[in-house]
């Protein structure tokens, strides 16, 4: 070999060595940078665990922070809110109700005609339409004037089969699924805003009296019989169907629970009530905290940034609002801790751009190659090309924070029946039995009502809490709890109650007393 050949193999070994070089050390990087990917995901796999273990420690922390609800004002962030309801329809109700439901994304107006005994609801009528944005921000009257031209314009598209009864005045149930401080089954006022809205001057206002008033400007000869939240009229609707039902749970935009509870549970702390039976108790289990929820640096983060920090603590863990927020969050952290998303997407750093719904379908991707994760990484980051893995990796996180909060929900359910006494551990805290004589640890059949999108949509959240519901209970007694999906609840539940509490039925006995 001549003196060239030479020199020009010494320098092709050095160039192989070299890109070699480059080549190892770009996987060694690489390989690093996974490796973060991979810690962020353990990281967030330990804080959101939820051992039954630690589920039972909750529903423990449930039951004494609703004693310590029930007991005083303000004596736990459970605010136990008493709702007067202390009768609950049961299909004798006769005539045509309206209703308003406002409080999740959408707003509705219904109108139920309700057939008597035999024919129960013979038929209803729905619209609903997204909240305008402004108007979560903006004045009460402002607010109202959108509720009564609504309710207005509904009213006269009816036609014929319902201008008869114009010259009578209708009775109409308001579900107003926020904090309200009831003062009757028909007014109350507005404690807090929760889920985003905040319209001060509504704050502190009796609820019911300002719609009567925008509906008398707008010439509505309407009645607000009843002003209900949201979980008090999936109660109505559950109880109506189905008399085992004793508790009812909102999943959607926020989270909620109302059950029924004995009033001399009550009367023992309050010294309120005169009748005997039950009453329909609001938890706003939204504001639940304890130090057992499995709580990360994201939820921490997400509260920070939100306009009502320290508040509703457990809803963020949970509700549909805030969920894809958090996956957003672990995304971002991913982003910026590795490559695997190449420079962090500017997209990526906008709160709230990930909804639940789309969070939702990347986790049920079923595709082999996960088609429909890349898509809405596109669509909604603009985020091109992530490899498979790094897909595979998205999936896992959405799974994490949808299992951490269906088992939060299972946990708040056993802990309604813990209290009630329905939780088959005997009955120590108050469960009636069917009959006199029914042994009081025979465990009854309960059914929960339960209304929401993250329920009755998204197929691994509700496998989720069902599983988790048998874990804490035992198989044995899980089987006798029914957890039962309700449509249209709120609403045609608050039209019901309008007729259980309407003029004409006030003094009559054809309602189930509690
Ligand atoms: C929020 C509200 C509560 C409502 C729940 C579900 O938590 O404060 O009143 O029931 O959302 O809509």
């Amino acid at each position: 070999m001549g003196k060239v050949g030479f020199c020009l193999a010494v320098s092709c070994a050095v160039a192989s060595c070299a890109i070699a070089a480059i080549l190892v050390s770009r996987r060694v990087k690489s390989r690093r940078k996974w490796n973060r990917v991979v810690g962020v995901l353990k990281e967030l796999e330990e804080g959101c665990s939820t051992p039954v273990g630690r589920l039972r420690q909750i529903v423990d922390a449930m039951v004494v922070e609703m004693h310590a609800g029930l007991a005083s004002e303000g004596g736990s962030k459970l605010k136990m809110l008493l709702t007067f309801i202390d009768k609950l329809p049961d299909g004798n109700e006769e005539g045509t109700y309206y209703a308003l439901d406002l409080g999740g994304t959408n707003f509705r107006v219904l109108r139920v005609q309700l057939g008597g005994k035999e024919s129960k609801i013979m038929g209803h009528k729905v619209e609903s339409q997204p909240i305008p944005q402004h108007l979560m921000t903006s004045t009460s009257e402002d607010l109202f004037d959108f509720i009564a031209s609504t309710l207005k314009e509904f009213v006269e598209r009816e036609g014929d089969d319902y201008t008869v009864q114009l010259d009578r005045r209708r009775e109409l149930g308001f579900t107003f699924s926020f904090p309200v401080k009831q003062l009757s089954v028909s007014s109350g006022v507005l404690i807090k805003w929760t889920k985003g809205f905040s319209i001060e001057d509504l704050v502190g206002k009796d609820v019911a009296e300002c719609l009567q008033q925008a509906l008398t400007k707008k010439g509505l000869h309407m009645r607000v019989a009843v002003l209900v939240n949201d979980t008090v009229g999936t109660l109505a609707v559950g109880h109506y169907d189905d008399d085992d039902t004793v508790a009812a749970v909102i999943i959607g935009t926020g989270t909620n629970a109302c059950y029924v509870e004995q009033t001399d549970a009550i009367i023992k702390c309050q010294g309120l009530l005169t009748n005997s039976g039950g009453m329909v108790v609001n938890m706003e289990w939204g504001n639940f905290w304890s130090s057992h929820l499995p709580r990360t640096s994201y939820d921490m983060d997400l509260d920070a940034d939100s306009p009502n920090p320290n508040d509703q603590a457990f809803e963020k863990m949970i509700s549909g609002m805030y969920l894809g927020d958090i996956v957003r969050r672990v995304i971002l952290r991913m982003a910026q801790e590795s490559d695997i998303l190449g420079d962090v997407p500017p997209r990526l750093t906008v709160p709230f751009i990930l909804s639940t719904p789309l969070m939702a379908a990347m986790h049920e991707d079923e595709s082999s190659d996960l088609t429909e994760v890349s898509r809405i990484l596109k669509d909604t980051f603009e985020i091109d090309d992530v490899p498979l893995k790094g897909r595979k990796v998205i999936v896992r996180v959405c799974d994490v924070v949808t299992r951490r909060a269906a088992r939060l929900v299972a946990a708040g359910i056993v802990g309604i029946l813990k209290k009630i006494g329905r939780d088959g551990s005997g009955g120590v805290t108050g469960g009636r039995s069917k009959s006199i004589g029914e042994p009081s640890n025979k465990v009854r059949r309960t059914v929960v009502a339960i209304e929401g999108s993250l329920y009755s949509s998204y197929n691994m959240f509700r496998e989720y809490l069902n599983e988790a519901v048998a874990e804490i209970l035992g198989e044995e007694v899980a089987q006798h709890v029914v957890l039962k999906v309700t449509e249209d609840g709120p609403g045609i539940g608050a039209a019901l109650l309008a007729a259980a509490y309407s003029s004409s039925n006030v003094a009559s006995d054809n309602v189930t007393l509690l």
